[in-house]
């Protein structure tokens, strides 16, 4: 296997324009990566390993080692701040962090409660604005949060604003401009310097112009 570079993929959101970025790139991906349940795929010619993650996962196997490289979000990144080189700026999965709650709310404990997907994301930021929250993490279904009294804010990804709309929610500040990442193993950046380039190099001529 040493001879292979393994990469980590985020199933979910990320994970159908990160295929039709490296299909651009020249990487021809069988079906079964979008019609099987199969958690690993090689792509023996060209010497390729998949290996298919949870996004908040991703990280994890290439800090780790078990990938050399993986696409991850930068909310990701931004939360578990992992030891890993950012290669790349894929321009794909746009979408940004933001507090956000019910309208015309205003947030008058001492200690508000804000829920989140991202703790340190969160209380980062409103260490940097200079004030006392408390962050209740949540793994999921973030807005229903406010709906049932159970925060007052929430800090969660804004894709097209949908989510918040349907549930009656408003955005009050924006985060971080969020898009997904190359990352790369620190060892295998060195060790598999060349192969690692050679997809850079890839990547970097299909990713889609700055919006
Ligand atoms: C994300 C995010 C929001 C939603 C935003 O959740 O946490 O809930 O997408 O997208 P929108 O602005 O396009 O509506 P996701 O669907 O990943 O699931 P989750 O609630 O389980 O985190």
């Amino acid at each position: 296997m040493n001879d292979f570079l393994t990469m980590a993929m985020p199933k979910g959101r990320i994970f159908e324009e990160a295929l039709e970025l490296l299909r651009m790139a020249g990487y021809s991906l069988p079906s079964e990566f979008e019609e099987s349940r199969k958690l690993i795929i090689d792509l023996e010619e060209e010497k390729l390993r998949f290996i298919l993650a949870k996004p908040m996962d991703v990280a994890v196997y290439v800090e780790q080692g078990v990938a050399d490289i993986g696409i991850a979000g930068k909310d990701v990144l931004l939360e578990e701040e992992p030891d890993v080189y950012e290669l790349l700026d894929l321009r794909i999965s746009r979408c940004h962090l933001a507090v956000a709650g019910l309208p015309n709310t205003s947030v008058n404990e001492a200690a508000p409660k804000i829920a989140s997907k991202y703790p340190t994301v969160a209380s980062h930021y409103f260490r940097e604005q200079g004030e006392q929250v408390e962050i209740i993490k949540l793994n999921g279904s973030i807005e229903l949060a406010p709906l049932i009294g159970l925060a007052e804010r929430i800090v969660d990804i804004v894709s097209t604003g949908q989510t918040l709309h349907e549930n009656g929610l408003v955005e009050y500040e924006r985060i971080s401009e969020i898009t997904s990442r190359l990352i790369a193993n620190r060892a295998s950046y060195r060790l598999k310097e060349g192969r690692i380039t050679e997809m850079v190099r890839r990547l970097a001529s299909v990713i889609p112009a700055q919006a």
